[in-house]
């Protein structure tokens, strides 16, 4: 999905080679978010900053925009630039095909009066572009976003006097863009009328703004203010990620002239190497940096709004979100498994005394249990860690538990009741149908839940409370450790709501002790791998693969095949077990591949039989199954032997030599693991 990368030097002496590379560097941080084109804007040709704006963009990875820069010998690289504001973006096409012309920065006009980069949906821009054509505006992209330099320019030209400032135009361009409810926008903009000066706003889509000063910022030191109509509210530093939550120290004087550096990000992976001091935009905020100083204003104001906007520390590290030794973040999160899932749980569990704590369901967790039913909602990846915990939800909540996918959720008008609890599963906190679902229930005054991996992400902030995974950052585009990790949290939060019931406390140790084992066992079966590549070298020349099992592994069946089907191109299918003989086993004869999943549980003998269906029908399936089952052993079909564990638990094991066959096939194939083709990681459109 497009990312937003910007970066302004006040006061801070920079070439204009350094202010490319950082702009470069920032857009490669976004890569693994997906994109088909990049492009960059910074003031050029030469050392008359900010009186004209120089534009590169290009199709194709950040790389290749990189080599356009350096090809283009009109601008001088090695001008030093003591202020100067750049913005850069990678675009995921949705109108308009990949190209040069179409990727962002869109521009005003021919002289680049207004350079804007966007991410979201316009989608009333048809009208705005019929307005503006009617004006002599004349357009040479298929984008939504070109409306916006081209409307911001004729507020300009039109513009009552010449003292209006450039935050107001942005602010009446927004109020335009409003005229649609579904429009979602963050957008960074720059002008050859406002040299060195910023301005950025967001409706729907993520964006915050790193600071960076050579003084060490401190309560005395921050250039910051927050400005509501005519009332200053200073900005303040947050003691606790969720501000509602922490205790605040207020932040005073705002230092004319100290040298400081601006960040804009639609995510703070490109971010954290710069700085760890971020600030979240919330909606509606148009943000501008002038003269050194951050101002935020509010486009409109509504009851319940909240008064500050706080300075984070944000505690990622960029080592964290860095590949190691690995080919592809994908391999390295599937390989990080046994301490994510470990750091979902630490602090949450206690082993001693069998305890299970969830800071943040705490203080809900009367209403929670006084409920009608649970919904769980999420997409994709995250879709099916619902599907997987729903069962052991059931029995330990006693509570009916629908999982539902957030588009076909909104779709269908579900009704929700004020007596139901909402879950919102996503690893991103940003994906646009889940926000809209959370935002659908929260008016039918469900109370919300949010389970992501994202701190300070809109799902994070907007459900009543949540869960952060704590699976640490994941990069590639196929969803494997937050999987795994969502999977521990459900199964915490049920845990945590069968505490008091007599009836389940040897259910409840027996999950506690499955899961005080689990980082050891999902080493065990990542000691696999060698075994797991063998099996996918044979599988390489396949053009689908069926992936069947039942009950605790369904959920299993449907991630492994998404896995398959996100990265190695290939048809792939997860198919409930039980439903075989309904269609599926028509797809059954030698040639077809198979992989079933027959794990020692309340399905076992039943999926026996099916097996013995798909054998029938002489299918060779590859059997993932318990270590040292007599019964499978002794057929001669490839396995797969996995440790044992207690049922509900077992999906978390099951699913790695999955996520392994999908790795190995990709890197056969000589596909880009973590960016495939048409995918992007953090799908922030409905
Ligand atoms: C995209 C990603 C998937 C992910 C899904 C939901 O489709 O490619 O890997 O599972 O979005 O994302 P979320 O961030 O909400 O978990």
């Amino acid at each position: 999905m497009c990312g937003i990368f910007a970066y302004l030097n006040y006061r801070v002496p920079r070439s204009r080679r350094d202010i490319l590379q950082t702009l470069v560097k920032g857009l490669q941080r976004l890569e693994y978010r997906g994109y088909d084109s990049a492009g960059v804007a910074v003031d050029g040709p030469g050392k008359d900053n900010g009186t004209s704006i120089a534009l590169f963009k290009k199709k194709g990875k950040v790389k290749a925009l990189d080599e356009e820069i350096y090809k283009n010998e009109s601008v001088d690289l090695d001008a030093q630039l003591d202020t100067h504001f750049g913005i850069a973006h990678t675009r995921w096409a949705t109108h308009g095909e990949p190209s040069a012309v179409n990727s962002h920065p869109q521009r005003s006009d021919k002289n680049n009066e207004f350079v804007v980069i966007h991410n979201g949906i316009i989608t009333n821009y048809k009208e705005l572009k019929k307005y503006l054509g009617s004006k002599g505006y004349e357009f040479e992209s298929e984008t939504d976003t070109e409306v916006i330099p081209k409307l911001i320019k004729y507020l300009y030209d039109n513009r009552e006097s010449d003292s209006v400032s450039f935050s107001t135009l942005v602010e009446r361009v927004i109020k335009q863009l409003e005229a649609s409810d579904e429009g979602a926008f963050a957008l960074v903009f720059k002008s050859i009328h406002f040299p060195g000066e910023a301005v950025a706003t967001r409706r729907g889509s993520p964006l915050l703004i790193g600071v960076r000063s050579q003084y060490e910022l401190s309560t005395e030191q921050i250039p910051v203010q927050y400005n509501r109509g005519d009332s200053t509210i200073e900005v303040e530093e947050e003691k606790n990620f969720r501000n509602r939550q922490g205790s605040i120290n207020a932040l005073h004087s705002v230092h004319d002239g100290m040298a400081v550096e601006f960040y804009f990000a639609s995510d703070a992976s490109a971010i954290i190497e710069h700085t760890n001091k971020v600030i979240y935009l919330e909606d509606d905020d148009v943000a501008v940096v002038n003269e050194g100083k951050l101002y935020v204003h509010r486009v409109k104001s509504a009851a319940g709004d909240d008064p500050v906007r706080v300075i984070q520390t944000l505690q990622m590290e960029l080592q964290q979100i860095m590949k190691g030794n690995f080919k592809a973040f994908m391999q390295k999160e599937i390989f990080e498994q046994p301490e994510s899932v470990f750091n979902t749980m630490r602090g949450r569990i206690c082993f001693d005394t069998n305890e299970v704590t969830l800071g943040g369901l705490k203080d809900h967790l009367k209403e929670i249990k006084r409920c009608r039913r649970l919904i769980i909602i999420g997409c994709g990846t995250s879709f099916h860690a619902g599907v997987a915990t729903r069962q052991i939800l059931e029995e330990l909540t006693e509570l009916p538990v629908m999982v539902e996918l957030a588009s076909d959720f909104l779709d269908r008008i579900t009704p929700v009741f004020r007596d139901d609890v909402c879950f919102f599963i996503s690893q991103s906190g940003e994906t646009a149908d889940t926000l809209m679902a959370l935002r659908y229930c929260k008016q039918r005054g469900a109370l919300t839940v949010g389970i992501t991996n994202t701190v300070g992400s809109s799902i994070c902030r907007e459900t009543d409370c949540g869960v952060h995974i704590n699976a640490g950052p994941e990069v590639g585009v196929a969803s494997t450790k937050a999987y795994t990790s969502q999977f521990v949290s459900l199964i915490m939060f049920g845990l945590m709501m069968s505490e008091d019931r007599l009836s389940l406390q040897q259910r409840r140790l027996e999950i506690i002790n499955g899961l005080k084992k689990l980082p050891e066992l999902i080493k065990e079966v990542l000691s696999l791998d060698d075994k797991i590549k063998s099996l996918a070298d044979e599988l390489d020349h396949q053009k689908s693969l069926l992936v069947m099992g039942r009950g605790y592994n369904y959920a299993t069946c449907l991630e492994g095949a998404l896995k398959i089907k996100e990265i190695t191109y290939m048809h792939s299918e997860g198919i409930m077990a039980g439903e075989l003989k309904h269609g599926p086993l028509a797809l059954i004869d030698k040639h077809m591949p198979v992989i079933m999943i027959i794990m020692k549980d309340a399905c076992y003998q039943k999926c026996q039989n099916a097996l013995q269906q798909v054998t029938a029908r002489q299918g060779r399936p590859i059997i993932i199954c318990c270590q040292n089952d007599p019964e499978i052993s002794k057929m001669a079909y490839k396995t797969i032997e996995l440790p044992h564990t207690v049922d509900c638990l077992q999906g978390i094991l099951s699913v790695i030599p999955l996520q392994l066959i999908s790795f190995h096939l990709a890197v056969l194939r000589g596909y880009d693991v973590d960016c495939p083709r048409n995918l992007a990681k953090s799908v922030t459109v409905e």
